[in-house]
């Protein structure tokens, strides 16, 4: 396959790029011709949290928003001179919510806002900001979170029929989105790509089982 050339020669900075979406987004910069810097750390992740202690809320927000916030702060001032442009990784789930996520829940809400408020910040530079808001992504990440469950398949079967489209999305889909938003979304600024496979659309049973029920009747 011929290389793509659509950001031949830019620097793109990608955080947690050795594995999962971060991969992805690495892999689809080289391909598009940049010059890729990346980063991640050698300990395990924290996996998607459920209980909500002030303390591990506190740790969470640390690496998923003011991580993301003063790595910004520390590109700006290159990014205003190139011209360039930040992508953010949210989560769709910071848009409408999961049960029993809530640190994570609203550290992904906030980089979605952060998102929005700094495109109207940095639109007098020239600086584009958008999010991505992945859905269900087959990462490592989802292995693990899957592995831990009582019954890994059925968690793994659930994750993949909440997409309309029948399966779950691949890092590779995350990193074309980030390659579009970067190169070729120049009217975007703000905008938050929900990459879901359409998991957010339609009606479910949403009602948890503790809900008491209020089921109208037919007349008769
Ligand atoms: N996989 C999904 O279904 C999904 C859905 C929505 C959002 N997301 C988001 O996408 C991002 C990546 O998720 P993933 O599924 O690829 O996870 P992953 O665990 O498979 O990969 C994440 C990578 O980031 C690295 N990392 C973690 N903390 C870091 C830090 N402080 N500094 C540098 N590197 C760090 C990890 O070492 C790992 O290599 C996360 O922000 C996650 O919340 C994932």
């Amino acid at each position: 396959m011929a290389a793509r050339t659509c950001y031949l020669g830019k620097v793109v900075v990608v955080t947690g790029g050795a594995r999962g979406i971060g991969a992805g987004i690495v892999r689809a910069f080289l391909e598009s011709g940049a010059h890729v810097v990346f980063c991640d750390k050698d300990d395990p992740p924290p996996q998607w949290p459920e209980e909500t202690s002030a303390h591990g809320f506190r740790q969470l927000l640390e690496v998923n928003l003011l991580g993301t916030y003063t790595l910004t702060k520390l590109a700006l001032p290159h990014l205003r001179k190139s011209q360039g442009n930040v992508i953010n990784i949210s989560s769709l789930v910071g848009a409408i919510g999961q049960s029993q996520a809530l640190p994570y829940v609203a550290s992904k809400g906030a980089v979605t806002a952060m998102t929005k408020a700094l495109a109207l910040d940095e639109s007098q530079y020239g600086v584009r900001v958008n999010c991505i808001s992945p859905g269900n992504i087959w990462t490592p990440l989802w292995e693990e979170v899957a592995a831990s469950m009582p019954d890994p398949k059925a968690t793994i079967r659930e994750g993949t029929l909440a997409q309309p489209l029948g399966r779950m999305g691949q890092p590779a889909e995350v990193g074309a989105a980030a390659v579009f938003l970067a190169s070729e979304a120049t009217f975007c600024t703000g905008t938050e790509l929900l990459l879901t496979g359409g998991a957010e659309l339609g009606y479910g049973r949403k009602a948890s089982r503790g809900t008491a029920v209020d089921i109208p009747t037919l007349p008769s």
